[in-house]
């Protein structure tokens, strides 16, 4: 025992969310026999008000200097640990958190011994990284008063009025030779109880903005640069030609969405009368659709699939320019085929009113789409009604696809400037789906409308004032306080090879002329690359060191290790993926032992090589899956370095196949059950 060590357990029965199925006070006991504990206890509701005080009072009276707390997923609790132990006097970074409800009695519930096993192991390991912990500190940068608003559409041109009306400077990038964005291709906007012509909304507003002294606009801009961090940001752009540059403190990206071309679907793009719902608002704005006698709508083209989810707006859109069709033309038929109907309550007004005006709605399989046939030069598509169990064939003389949407062009080159990762469907990707829905993992910059996926006017202008209103935050403060889990060099063992320099996707390590590396802290977002690639390992990440991470190697795989599989997971989606499993109550076997890491990317071969030199069972190395990662490109980083570990590992007489990767999405909660539940039965575990 460490004499100058005190660390204090604290496990929470959290009702009986875990105290149904852990036996806690068998954990609490065991945690007092482990090295360095000095008081260990049990809570009910840890995260009480009442509980929150008798820890306070705990770490007070039994003088301890490190805590480790036992319950549900750092992912939503722990700001609120790291704020109760700084009260009481603890430097934050000296607590560890354990997650027994989400790893353990929510996916074991059916096992109660294995179960307390696990969670005793789980607070072994915590216990050991404690005991390595050291203080560190928030990064305090001073933000100034400025903020640029990537994107003239509504949310841009709301973020920008919003931050203005607060009293900061606004610089809006707008790509086109006007402001308005999408808005400016769409006939109507729909509201709670009809219509408003797209047109007067980009009058409106751009009248607003152009009148706002604290508003700039730059049009047929691009941006040539981006450098630096919150209150640092040094832009250059191009605009009408002649390049300009400034500098800003914030950063609210809104840069809209395009519509996907379903090229080779249903006859588009073969023949002219097959169109899309964008290409039939420009119609219908310009008064172009006059002539069509019968129009059919095709809903869910290319979207809800197994690639692509629900397009989220595309069934309103769908029932508003039917009704527009109808009210245009009474007499024209206008037909609506879809899946199934995603409308929100406010939108039942214009299905109510699509009905009533004689829009026909055929509703068709998921696995039957209708079909579109030429006959002698007429289109007809063929569709099977499920509520009558009849086949269609209806003439059309324009065929409008409901199609989906993907982030704009302009999202792979901000990533690299602006250091932020974008997903699948090539939307930006926010910090987290519920704790940061509007900002991105990098302070200072906000995301807002359908830059982040399809949303409808009303969610887009609710969402740039968010947007607006979390880059405000460290502008009225001031400063801002940066997380401390960054990176240290120590450079006695450099020999200045550059590879951190070269890997760091944020360009947070600089070298001096003789090649020396230096990190820049407040671009440090502590990924972990550099330090796992380090040749001479002289890299260290703030509470997730070597040491740190080597302790909850040897303590999960002190007994037992050959029944154990040791899992590291990415603090981001494939926690999120964890806890999904555990939210879900989707039961796995008891064998995995998950060490938390920022980023896939952390994990060091040599990490691996000890967990199976200690027996264990398998190893699982769990990220984001591609191309989301947190840290832009840390999974690919961790990919790479997998392989090499595989051939290493053979090389040194193991067996690689007992290394596994998984690349899930913070929902995918089924994806790492099943990972687990695999992993179990191909290393005959069972
Ligand atoms: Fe999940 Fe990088 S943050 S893999």
């Amino acid at each position: 025992m460490n004499e100058d060590l005190r660390i204090g357990v604290f496990v929470c029965d959290c009702g009986s969310n875990i105290a149904g199925v852990v036996n806690v006070p068998e954990v609490v006991e065991y945690s007092r026999s482990l090295p360095n504990v000095a008081y260990a206890d049990e809570g009910k509701w840890s995260c009480s008000v009442d509980a929150l005080s008798a820890m306070q009072q705990a770490i007070r009276d039994q003088r301890l200097n490190r805590v480790v707390i036992a319950s549900c997923t750092p992912r939503t609790h722990e700001p609120l640990f790291k704020q109760t132990v700084k009260e009481a006097g603890i430097n934050p970074y000296l607590l560890e958190f354990v997650s027994i409800r989400e790893q353990v009695s929510w996916v074991h519930m059916k096992e109660p011994a294995a179960a307390t096993r696990k969670a005793k192991d789980l607070v072994k390991m915590g216990v050991a990284k404690a005991a390595l912990l050291e203080e560190g500190e928030e990064i305090r940068l001073p933000v100034g008063k400025d903020c640029m608003v990537i994107g003239g559409g509504a949310a841009g041109m709301n973020a920008a009025l919003s931050v203005a009306a607060q009293g900061f400077r606004a610089v809006i990038l707008e790509k086109e030779s006007r402001l308005g964005g999408l808005l400016n291709r769409i006939s109507t906007v729909s509201h709670e109880h009809g219509e408003m012509a797209a047109e007067e909304i980009v009058m409106r507003t751009r009248a607003l903005v152009e009148a706002d002294p604290n508003i700039t606009v730059y049009t047929s801009a691009e941006i040539e640069e981006v450098k630096g961090y919150i209150g640092n940001y040094k832009v250059k752009i191009k605009t009408d030609g002649r390049s300009e540059s400034f500098e800003t403190s914030t950063i609210i990206v809104a840069t809209g969405m395009r519509e996907l071309k379903p090229e080779g679907l249903f006859l588009y793009g073969a023949d002219s009368r097959v169109i899309t719902q964008l290409e039939l608002e420009e119609k219908l704005k310009n008064s172009q659709v006059g002539g069509s006698k019968s129009v059919v709508m095709i809903n869910c083209v290319g979207s809800k699939n197994e690639t692509r989810g629900c397009c989220s707006i595309g069934c309103p859109v769908s029932v508003k320019n039917a009704l527009a069709l109808k009210q245009l033309d009474p007499e024209r038929k206008v037909y609506v085929l879809y899946r199934d109907l995603s409308m929100v309550r406010e939108e039942h007004f214009h299905l109510d009113a699509a009905k009533a005006a004689g829009v026909k709605f055929i509703r068709f399989p998921d696995d039957k789409y209708p079909e579109v046939i030429k006959e002698n030069g007429d289109l007809k598509i063929t569709v099977y009604d499920i509520l009558s169990g009849r086949e269609f064939a209806l003439p059309a003389d324009l065929l409008v696809l409901t199609v989906g949407f993907e982030g704009d062009e302009s999202v792979e080159a901000l990533r690299g400037y602006l250091k932020v990762s974008s997903n699948a469907e090539g939307f930006f990707q926010e910090r987290h789906i519920k704790l940061g829905p509007l900002d991105f993992p990098a302070d200072g910059i906000a995301l807002c409308g359908c830059a982040k996926n399809p949303k409808n006017y009303k969610e887009t202008c609710e969402e740039s004032i968010g947007a607006a209103m979390r880059v405000s935050i460290p502008m009225k403060n001031g400063h801002i306080e940066a997380e401390g889990i960054v990176a240290d060099i120590d450079l006695a063992n450099c020999n200045a090879c550059g590879l951190c320099y070269k890997r760091c996707p944020y360009g947070a390590i600089v070298i001096n002329e003789e090649k020396q590396p230096s990190v820049v802290k407040a671009l440090c977002k502590g990924c972990g690359l550099c330090a796992a690639d380090c040749p001479r390992e002289c890299i260290s990440i703030v509470h997730y060191s070597d040491e740190q991470l080597l302790a909850q190697v040897e303590a999960a795989l002190e007994e037992n290790a050959e029944k154990k599989i040791l899992g590291f997971v990415c603090h981001w989606c494939a926690l999120g993926g964890v806890d999904m499993a555990g939210v879900s109550r989707l039961q796995y076997p008891t064998n995995a032992r998950l060490i938390r890491v920022m980023c896939s990317a952390r994990v060091p071969i040599k990490l691996i090589e000890r967990a199976y030199e200690k027996g264990a069972a398998g190893v699982l190395v769990a990220g984001c899956e591609f191309p989301t990662c947190h840290y832009i490109s840390g999974n690919y980083a961790c990919e790479t370095r997998m392989k090499r570990a595989k051939k290493i590992l053979a090389k040194k007489g193991y067996d690689p196949e007992k290394l596994w990767n998984v690349w899930c999405s913070a929902a995918d909660g089924p994806k790492f059950a099943n990972t687990m539940r695999e992993m179990v039965k191909q290393l005959n575990l069972e």
